[in-house]
């Protein structure tokens, strides 16, 4: 089974957990997009989506499905996202896609984080994946320098902007030991908007598509 299909099943089954007539959170990303179209042609009707980007709510719209503010909406109950990498305590890296802004308020918002992967994404210890930071555009410099001093190695995503104006550095080589810990620490530094570990509010459930059907992993 190649990759996107596991992310096709693990999206499948996420939709157990929408509700006929809910208003729900939307992700980001290849794994997303399966669970958009997936939504539209076989989910229940919800009444609305609240949306990580432009790129899903372009997505969510074209299918017809309304996408309301999250300041409109209230907390949810539902929020459904992808990950680049998931630990077995589900502490998530995110932001790939550049979206772990949105992405962060809105799991913060949701009662219940169901997060959809292909198997490969689950690993014993984050890190491998390079480990993005939404930085204010004059802030990036000096934010690399940060990141260097606590062992990784900064990658400026040129050509990136965010749907926020800012810009991604992406961090290789850190020892991820402690998630929590590296969460607060890169928090700390003036000029971060957000680093993609989610590991204070990370999933509630992990689905993982592969080739023996649909792993859940509960928190
Ligand atoms: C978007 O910014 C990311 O957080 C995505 O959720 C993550 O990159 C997973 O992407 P795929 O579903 O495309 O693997």
């Amino acid at each position: 089974m190649s990759a996107d299909a596991g992310k096709r099943e693990a999206a499948r089954s996420a939709l157990q957990f929408v509700e006929e007539g809910s208003i729900i959170g939307v992700g980001t990303g290849s794994t997303v997009n399966h669970f958009i179209d997936l939504l539209a042609s076989e989910g229940p009707r919800i009444k609305a989506a609240v949306s990580s980007s432009e790129a899903s709510t372009e997505r969510l719209e074209g299918h017809g499905i309304e996408v309301m503010e999250l300041n409109a909406s209230g907390d949810l109950d539902l929020y459904v996202d992808g990950a680049d990498e998931s630990n077995r305590l589900l502490q998530l890296i995110k932001g790939g896609g550049g979206a772990l802004t949105r992405e962060k308020i809105i799991a913060g918002a949701s009662r219940r984080f169901v997060c959809i992967a292909d198997r490969s994404k689950l690993v014993r210890a984050l890190g491998e994946f390079p480990l993005p930071v939404e930085v204010i555009p004059m802030a990036r410099s000096f934010v690399a320098r940060q990141l260097k001093e606590l062992g990784g190695i900064p990658n400026w995503r040129e050509n990136f902007i965010t749907d926020n104006g800012n810009q991604i550095i992406d961090v290789s080589g850190l020892t991820i030991a402690e998630p929590i810990k590296l969460e607060d620490t890169i928090n700390a530094i003036p000029g971060v908007v957000t680093v993609g570990l989610f590991a204070r509010r990370g999933a509630d459930v992990l689905l993982l598509g592969g080739e023996d059907g649909v792993e859940r992993i509960d928190r």
